[in-house]
């Protein structure tokens, strides 16, 4: 593993390896499996970021589960309703279902507020949010994730699922930007 990367036209440096990030991953799962013994969830993970939390978690939980794979997106609707947004993938009957929402990063939240609110609509039993990375500074959602891996400084990161301008995302270690 390389101490620093260039990305495009940035430099980032290690901020947490590959073994850091195995290890939260098995804790997260394991409070997870302990919190929902018993019950079934359905995981909802946010394409693109979190393909490859989702997919290191999901081998380390136990329960009964489903996992499905969902992205925002917003399109231009009529002058009245402006901007609508939409929940695409979500094939799942979330109804009655405990759900957990599978994030790699929660950064302003705004993201997770429009989820949120949309996923509501379908009348699940319980919504979790659980999320690799949090940034508190920069925070300002209505939902803060239930399950965090690290709390991190309000500064861009890269690897492991997240990406910089679309690069970056297939790193098995977490880079934080060099300024
Ligand atoms: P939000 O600000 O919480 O709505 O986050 C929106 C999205 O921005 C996240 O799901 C990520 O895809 C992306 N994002 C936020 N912070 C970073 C970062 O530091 N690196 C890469 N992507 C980020
Ligand atoms: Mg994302």
């Amino acid at each position: 593993m390389n101490r620093m990367m260039k990305v495009l036209d940035k430099t980032f440096e290690v901020f947490i390896t590959k073994e850091e990030i195995a290890k939260e991953v098995a804790s997260l799962a394991k409070e997870i499996n302990k919190d929902y013994e018993g019950e079934e969830v359905i995981f909802v993970a946010v394409l693109n970021g979190s393909f490859m939390f989702a997919s290191d978690l999901m081998k380390e939980i136990d329960l009964v589960s489903e996992i499905s794979f969902i992205k925002m997106s917003s399109y231009h609707g009529t002058e009245s309703t402006g901007r609508v947004d939409e929940l695409i993938g979500l094939n799942n009957d979330i109804n009655g279902k405990n759900i957990i929402i599978v994030e790699d990063i929660i950064d302003s939240g705004l993201t997770m507020n429009k989820i949120i609110s949309l996923m509501e609509m379908e009348s699940p039993k319980s919504v979790k949010i659980c999320s690799l990375l949090y940034k508190p500074e920069a925070f300002k959602g209505n939902h803060k994730p239930d399950y965090i891996g690290f709390s991190i400084p309000n500064a861009f990161v890269v690897g492991y699922g997240l990406d910089y301008d679309e690069k970056g995302r297939n790193l098995d270690a977490i880079y934080q930007i060099k300024e």
